[in-house]
């Protein structure tokens, strides 16, 4: 795969699919600007190589309509911010006027497009769509990790029509995660939480062909009988005892997780375990994220719900490698074909 480093960008219109898909409080404020500044390096390459630079991304589920609240206004102000400097920001993302706005651009100059899904062909992997979004750059370049499980126009089509490559912070996530699949310390234990169990059971299986012990919470569990999930190595998977259903890990079922956690040298770690966002179910899946740090292990975590967590708790910073993935993350170390990586190869 190619990356940003093997094109030359000077001058050149570059076309960046970020993942700004960021939570936004009721006022439409953005509470958590990770994933903007994992985005940074990447942009302020681009900046620094004098690049014509067009960012796009999208921002929650219009489902194809114009949602006000769901505009990149908010985006655009927090890159000024972290960047400080001034960017241009279009109303749509293709168009006449959009085109004329990416033909105004000097070297080093940033343009951000309009939230891609407003426009259904987006989702519906619109070839059209993705034709008219690469003619606005002379390369294409992913910086979207955590959205190349998707099968849409701007991740998995554009590479059609334009030559594309991989940003910093897409190579950084391959990088990091293809290790811990293929050549972790031992022992490596995944750990899988959160809600949307029933499409992290299926991973579990897949979990366990690389990991010496996978940890499960009793939603994953419980679901694993439910759909008769054949498992090729029971012994490596971990559940709660009973109570499948709890707001929170007992203290019987947080020494038998964080035991092993401590004697981990790779740890990988996505969902919480229980109601953590209740104060008095948080106990569960802080002791879990303690162990993981005083194992001393190369940690990896990722998901929206264990990052917001991590980041409450002022614990973020003590992990190895924080993925902004969360569902491209698990299909890919589950050892799926990611759509969008697939395309730029
Ligand atoms: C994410 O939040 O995981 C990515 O931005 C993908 O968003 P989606 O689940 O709405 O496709």
């Amino acid at each position: 795969m190619k990356t940003i480093k093997d094109f030359d960008v000077e001058g050149k219109r570059i076309l960046v699919r970020c993942d700004f898909n960021v939570p936004l409080d009721e006022d439409g404020n953005i509470c958590d600007d990770f994933r903007i500044v994992k985005t940074l390096p990447t942009i302020e390459y681009l900046v620094e190589q004098k690049a014509k630079i067009i960012l796009m991304s999208h921002l929650g589920e219009p489902e194809g309509r114009i949602i006000p609240a769901l505009n990149l206004n908010k985006i655009k102000e927090k890159l000024e911010e972290l960047l400080n400097m001034d960017i241009v920001k279009a109303d749509d993302c293709i168009g006449p006027k959009v085109q004329q706005q990416v033909e105004n651009l000097e070297p080093g100059e940033i343009l951000l497009l309009e939230n891609l899904r407003f426009h259904k062909e987006e989702t519906e992997n619109d070839s059209d769509f993705a034709e008219k979004l690469a003619q606005l750059g002379d390369f294409y370049i992913n910086d979207a990790f955590a959205d190349c499980h998707r099968t849409h126009a701007s991740i998995a089509l554009i590479p059609q029509f334009l030559p594309g490559g991989a940003g910093l912070l897409l190579e950084e996530e391959i990088s990091v995660l293809s290790k811990i699949m293929q050549q972790p310390d031992r022992p490596m234990v995944a750990i899988i939480g959160g809600s949307k169990a029933s499409t992290k059971a299926p991973l579990v299986d897949p979990f366990c062909a690389f990991a010496d012990l996978v940890i499960v919470n009793g939603l994953i569990k419980q679901e694993l009988i439910a759909q008769k999930i054949p498992l090729q190595y029971p012994e490596k998977v971990l559940g709660p005892k009973d109570n499948l259903e709890r707001l929170d890990v007992n203290e019987q079922d947080v020494l038998r997780f964080t035991s092993p956690i401590l004697k981990a040298k790779t740890i990988f770690w996505n969902g919480p375990f229980g109601k953590f966002e209740d104060e008095q179910y948080k106990n569960g899946t802080l002791q879990i994220a303690k162990a993981i740090i005083e194992s001393k292990a190369f940690s990896v975590v990722g998901g929206g719900e264990t990052i917001e967590f991590l980041d409450k708790e002022g614990m973020l910073d003590q992990f190895s490698h924080v993925s902004t993935g969360g569902g491209a993350m698990l299909d890919f170390i589950s050892g799926q074909t990611l759509p969008g990586l697939e395309a730029l190869n």
